[in-house]
């Protein structure tokens, strides 16, 4: 079966808005017959797209599947390179390791990693990431950037600013960033970010950024130890989101915000952080690996550095905390 008309058959599909397009129309276009048509909406049918079939008018779509299968995702994907190529697993320990390891083999920048669930998630610290089954969005997104290596830890920043855009552009909700990584809802966690570097003597090889995103879990999915800290889309705004819909908004925004700060530095991303921060001008804890620093957060530096005051009137700026509010 070739994927490429199916994929181009149900873009068509749901293009079209509801309406039902003709089995020959499709044919026509597509330079195939209307047997093998027939072949393909049977393939988009396994998959989960509910298709109906109109008399004498031909195919409509009626549901689309919910999974993270590329098929579903780069239908209606508005992005050039991120998630032109996508690697679907229904279940793997990490979507950072295969990334890691597709990244040394050449993967292109913009490569995704996407998978239903995750044995052995990984989060900051070594912490693990709980990765219920079909209930979020686990992947990993390759980046390949011409910029310095100490640059890396501004794509955590830029990828929360397409998070939250994400966010509030599927559900309506609004989230916060905690610094550096944490997208918050209601002061729980929705979302975090891991970025993992490869380098060398040359530069940047490939950035890895982990997004793990709860979108469809109840308190019970999440393990014992996180249900108070932890939440999901669906718990805050008490609807089931479309998992597809808001992976190809996230890749969307993942886009524009990496090509604005490679084209024109990290200025008015910058700012787009601070107005999602939920850390700046208030009062915080530093917990870092040898000291703990309470003071205000004034803002970050351009290079996503925490600028803390402490009360002795001194500014620090911290890199790495696990910060408390
Ligand atoms: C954190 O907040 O500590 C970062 C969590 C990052 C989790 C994601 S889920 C997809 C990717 N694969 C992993 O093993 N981790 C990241």
């Amino acid at each position: 079966m070739n994927i490429t008309v199916t994929l181009k058959i149900a873009k068509r599909l749901i293009e079209s808005n509801g309406e039902a397009v003709s089995g020959q129309h499709l044919a026509d276009e597509l330079g195939v017959s209307r047997t093998a048509i027939w072949k393909h909406i049977k393939e988009l049918e396994e998959k989960g797209y509910g298709i109906e079939s109109v008399k004498k008018k031909g195919y409509r779509i009626v549901m689309l599947p919910d999974t993270l299968e590329p098929l579903g995702i780069q239908t209606g994907l508005k992005t050039k390179s991120i998630g032109r190529e996508i690697e679907y697993v229904e279940s793997c320990a990490s979507t950072q390791i295969i990334a890691h390891q597709l990244a040394q083999e050449g993967a292109p920048d913009g490569t995704v990693v996407l998978t239903e669930t995750q044995t052995a998630g990984r989060g900051r610290l070594a912490r693990k990431w709980d990765s219920a089954a079909n209930k979020g969005a686990w992947m990993s997104i390759i980046l390949r950037p011409d910029v310095a290596p100490q640059k890396a830890p501004q794509f955590t920043l830029v990828t929360a600013v397409a998070v939250v855009r994400a966010i509030e552009e599927v559900t309506g909700l609004q989230p916060q960033i905690k610094w550096p990584n944490d997208i918050l809802l209601n002061g729980k966690k929705c979302t975090g970010i891991l970025t993992e570097l490869q380098s060398d003597a040359d530069g940047i090889q490939a950035l890895i950024i982990g997004i793990g995103l709860n979108i469809n879990q109840e308190k019970d999915d999440f393990d014992a130890e996180v249900q108070d800290i932890a939440t999901s889309l669906k718990m805050e705004s008490g609807e089931a989101v479309n998992r597809q819909k808001l992976v190809q908004s996230l890749l969307f925004y993942m886009e524009l915000y990496t090509h604005m700060y490679i084209e024109e530095g990290f200025a008015m991303l910058k700012i787009l952080w601070e107005s999602y921060s939920t850390t700046i001008g208030q009062p915080v804890r530093a917990r870092m690996t040898n000291q703990t620093l309470e003071g205000i957060a004034e803002g970050i530096t351009d290079d996503g550095v925490l600028q803390l005051r402490t009360a002795d009137g001194k500014l620090h700026g911290i890199y790495s905390a696990d910060i408390e509010m």
